[in-house]
């Protein structure tokens, strides 16, 4: 499993850990949050005939977030193959990839969207770049990662990187990139594809 190669203090619990909270609902916090950057994504990309691809997108909780703001072009891409088929059930398309590779992804998409994931990989910035080739010009990318300390590492849940501020996130990301919104904990940041 992808997750213990990358983490060997990982275990097998932890892993069900995501399948456990595979649940028909997002919990009130989860929705909240979701429901916030939904209104950050509308806010900053209005244009509701978007296609919209959520990476590390789960069962497509934010999806439906999404939705609500009028949002109706969706692809979910997640590590877990339980969680896309459950995606597939909820009636999103997507695909079960490792979001290491989501450059290779023969697709394009006007606002794409990774909220705590790419925490949970070795390279973000292949992660970034990959991202800006799948992005149409003018397109919006959120990314949101949980603000941690640096140690112990690596941490639970999998997660290989630890962004201690905004500037070790934003830091990734070059001249290629327009950036137009930032929030410190947890770490949000909004771009434009120059
Ligand atoms: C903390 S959850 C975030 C779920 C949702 N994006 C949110 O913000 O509520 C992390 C998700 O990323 C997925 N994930 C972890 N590593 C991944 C990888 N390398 N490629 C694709 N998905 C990955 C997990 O399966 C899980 O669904």
């Amino acid at each position: 499993m992808e997750h213990l190669e990358q983490n060997k203090e990982l275990t097998s619990k932890k892993i069900d850990f995501w399948k456990e909270k595979g649940a028909n609902q997002p919990g009130p916090g989860v929705k909240k949050r979701h429901d916030l950057i939904a209104s950050l994504v509308k806010k900053h990309h209005p244009d509701s005939s978007a296609a919209v691809m959520d990476i590390g997108g789960r069962e497509g909780f934010l999806c439906d977030a999404l939705k609500q703001q009028g949002f109706k072009s969706f692809y979910i891409v997640d590590i877990s193959p339980e969680a896309i088929e459950y995606a597939k059930q909820r009636g999103y398309n997507g695909e079960v990839k490792n979001v290491e590779n989501i450059g290779s992804l023969n697709r394009t998409f006007d606002i794409i969207i990774a909220s705590h994931v790419i925490e949970h990989c070795k390279e973000p910035k292949k992660i970034i770049d990959g991202v800006h080739g799948l992005l149409n010009p003018g397109g919006t990318f959120f990314i949101e990662v949980p603000r941690q300390p640096k140690e112990p590492v690596p941490t639970k849940f999998g997660h290989w990187y630890l962004f201690s501020d905004l500037s070790e996130l934003t830091e990734l990301f070059d001249e290629k990139w327009e950036l137009v919104f930032t929030h410190p904990a947890p770490i949000r940041a909004i771009y434009k594809k120059r």
